[in-house]
């Protein structure tokens, strides 16, 4: 990490510290509510377990159950437990293993550590032996391992879902870690950007990323997307070819990181020359921006997933990717085909919060409705809710080959061909919801990176 990364985590740090107390008083309250809700006296967070390769000693990434890296910054302590009983100051159970392969965890450090009774575990055995010293009736979150029969339930749902349910309104810590993400994404996505001028491939263009950012491949909350050209139109695109690409004329680049625990989740699209597909992006970008000053505090993400529609069938029309008026290519659902996905999802300690669909605190499910079924948010916004806001525009050759004949004839075919090359088109901010509006994280974060 160069020297501006490291003062600019520490400074962020500094940030953090004022705001855990109360964190952590909102999480104390939404833990005594669930565990009354589930009949449970004390429920026990595992961090989780490093995963073995099949007949190997290599391990695959370690990622920390969400709920522990709610209650503590520590997204590289595996073994540990956090025990959590109403009325008492939580206690984290540290495995800090003596280990000459391997660099231990480092001590328990930061602003959080006097809000806990930390034991210091040097082996699994030890772990056992503190958590069997526990009393009442406990459940279990995450993977206990071999600890299981020490509990009553093991991420029972009575318990799981007013937790989940709660976690879209963010505490002001947590928007602190998730600006902080935000920032870190930021300065990855400019050196990927000039990158890309410069004739990079996928494969160096995640480099760049990944170094600006300052955060190793193994640690970014989901796999970066970088797509050149036609990969753009592959949603999840998974490879970073090595070869230089044939044209190298569109990029889109969906990356993000994390800052103590908490995920950003970006994504920009970038033309190398002027013309039609950077018109195209630009109509996008206004789009995006149209859709991110609708965002308040009682705003059905439904409604607001659908008025994308309406909007993207405007830019179809404008550009003449359609034939036929916007009101009528939003009617027939002509925009389905070139935007596949949701509008947007929750964002927090998982890049696809918990609990976008759930009804109510108790469970349930509102489900998304049929014409867009891949919609991973259908709740009523609210004040402190942190969601991505990613309206996309894509020619997918699968889709487009499956259009309906009645649908096909409302297309224009030939800029459909000239535009294939490109991919596609995702632009993608991450939000707080405010009563009025919303604080954009990832704009504030271009702006000063
Ligand atoms: N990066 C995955 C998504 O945008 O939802
Ligand atoms: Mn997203
Ligand atoms: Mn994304």
């Amino acid at each position: 990490m160069d020297q501006t990364l490291r003062s600019d985590s520490r400074a962020a740090d500094d940030r953090l510290a004022p705001l855990y107390a109360e964190h952590a008083a909102i999480l104390t309250a939404r833990f005594e509510d669930a565990l009354e809700a589930a009949g449970l006296d004390g429920v026990c967070i595992f961090s989780g377990r490093e995963l073995t390769v099949a007949r190997d000693d290599s391990t695959y990434p370690f990622k920390a159950e969400p709920y522990f890296k709610a209650w503590v910054p520590l997204t590289r302590a595996p073994g540990s437990v956090i025990a959590f009983r109403p009325g008492e100051r939580p206690s984290l159970i540290y495995l800090q293993p003596e280990d000459f392969w391997h660099a231990p965890p480092a001590d328990p450090a930061g602003f959080w550590v006097e809000h806990f009774d930390v034991t210091l575990a040097r082996s699994e055995q030890d772990v056992r032996r503190a958590l069997t010293a526990l009393d009442g009736r406990l459940g279990a979150i995450g993977d206990p391992a071999g600890a299981a029969d020490l509990f009553a339930s093991v991420d029972d749902r009575a318990l799981l879902n007013p937790l989940d349910f709660a976690r879209a309104r963010k505490s002001a810590y947590e928007v602190e870690c998730l600006a902080g993400a935000s920032a870190m994404a930021a300065r990855g996505h400019l050196a990927a950007a000039q990158a890309f001028l410069g004739g990079a491939t996928e494969f160096e263009l995640h480099q760049h990323f990944c170094t600006a950012a300052g955060q190793r491949e193994s640690e970014l909350p989901y796999n970066a997307i970088v797509a050149l050209d036609r990969h753009a139109a592959v949603l999840h695109y998974q490879h970073l070819a090595m070869e230089p690409p044939e044209r190298g004329a569109s990029f889109l680049i969906d990356a993000g990181t994390q800052k103590s625990g908490y995920a950003s989740d970006v994504t920009r699209t970038w033309s190398r020359h002027a013309g039609e597909f950077r018109d195209l992006i630009a109509s996008m970008e206004s789009l995006q921006q149209t859709i991110c000053g609708e965002v308040r505090g009682g705003v059905d993400f439904v409604a607001l997933n659908e008025r994308a529609h309406e909007l993207l069938a405007g830019v179809l029309a404008e550009h003449g990717i359609v034939k036929c008026g916007a009101a009528e290519a939003h009617a027939r659902g002509l925009t389905r085909v070139f935007l596949p996905h949701g509008l947007g999802h929750l964002l927090g300690l998982q890049v696809h919060d918990a609990g976008g669909r759930q009804a109510e605190p108790a469970g349930g499910e509102r489900p998304a409705p049929p014409e867009h079924p891949y919609l991973r948010l259908t709740r009523t916004l609210e004040t402190d809710f942190v969601v991505t806001i990613e309206p996309g525009l894509y020619f997918i050759p699968s889709l487009l080959r499956t259009m309906a004949a009645p649908d096909r004839a409302g297309v224009d075919w030939d800029a459909v061909e000239r535009l294939l090359p490109y991919g596609g088109i995702r632009i993608e901010d991450d939000v707080v919801v405010q009563a009025g509006g919303c604080r954009n994280l990832t704009r504030e974060a271009f702006a000063t990176a």
